[in-house]
């Protein structure tokens, strides 16, 4: 569990024609287990200050490894932040890779295990479903990760290596509503494409980290250690797509940060009139 001091609140505001009313909302990503201050407590007191209508999760805030597995309590700053969040709070939690992994491939009682106690506190799982909040409709995009970290065989590896297909978001999602906001939680930036083309209003995401060091307003290093990847931080437009990419609130493999402060994103969309 890493103790971490620092994280920056970063404001995003949008207006739509679809948004009848002011709607906040608070979007953490990439905790992986990092903790701000006692319980996290800072974290959980910037989101109260906040007041959101609702919080969103975009996965990874658990770490997938096998020496993370092995600390006491390894799943206990993701539990205690999120599901402290969903006693006065309505929470969204759509799965990042890390948590995909878990569900998938490494353990089904780790997962059952986590999940279980999220749910149990209120947390509502939004993978691969829609939900609707007044005239917005919040979506959950669940990565299928890779599995090279794991002793499974290459063909497998080979079959389930995640490329989206034109049609995916579609099949899992439904068509998108072309009269409400269409908000979708997909962990991977890389798909921007895909989302926007889906319908997409606006996308969270997260997954680079920031790129972990910022050189010349360049991330340096992505996931899966791809150096400069695109989609690092801020808001990427693609047709009448905007996603956001959070920096994310923790790290781990290469456990730094520079140039580059974890991420609280408040988000707020508000009527064009
Ligand atoms: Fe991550």
């Amino acid at each position: 569990m890493k103790k971490r001091k620092l994280f920056k609140t970063e404001e995003y505001t949008f207006k739509s024609e679809k948004i009848a009313k002011r709607k906040l909302f608070v979007f953490l990503s990439d905790l992986h287990g990092a903790v701000y201050g006692h319980n996290n407590d800072a974290l959980k007191a910037a989101i109260r200050r906040v007041k959101p209508d609702a919080v969103l999760i975009g996965g990874d805030m658990v770490i997938a490894r096998d020496a993370f597995f092995r600390i006491p309590n390894w799943e206990k700053a993701a539990i205690d932040l999120v599901s402290d969040l969903a006693k006065d709070n309505k929470v969204y939690y759509c799965n990042g890779n890390h948590e995909s992994v878990i569900r998938k491939y490494r353990n089904q009682a780790v997962w059952l295990n986590f999940s279980e106690a999220l749910i149990d506190s209120g947390v509502e799982f939004i993978n691969n479903k829609s939900v609707e909040f007044d005239e917005v409709i919040i979506s959950g995009f669940e990565p299928l990760e890779e599995v090279k970290h794991f002793n499974i065989p290459r063909a497998y590896f080979k079959n389930t290596k995640y490329l989206p297909k034109m049609d995916e978001l579609d099949n899992r999602l439904g068509i998108a509503r072309n009269d409400r906001y269409n908000l979708l939680l997909a962990h991977k930036p890389e798909f921007i494409k895909e989302y926007s083309i889906w319908g997409a209003d606006l996308v969270l995401s997260g997954h680079n980290h920031g790129g972990v060091v910022k050189l010349f307003n360049k991330g340096l290093v992505g996931a899966s250690m791809k150096l400069f990847p695109e989609y690092t931080d801020g808001v990427y437009t693609r047709n009448n797509t905007k996603m956001i990419v959070s920096r994310g609130l923790g790290s781990h493999t290469l456990d730094i940060r520079i140039n580059n402060p974890a991420e609280l994103s408040v988000i707020e969309l508000l009527p064009v009139f």
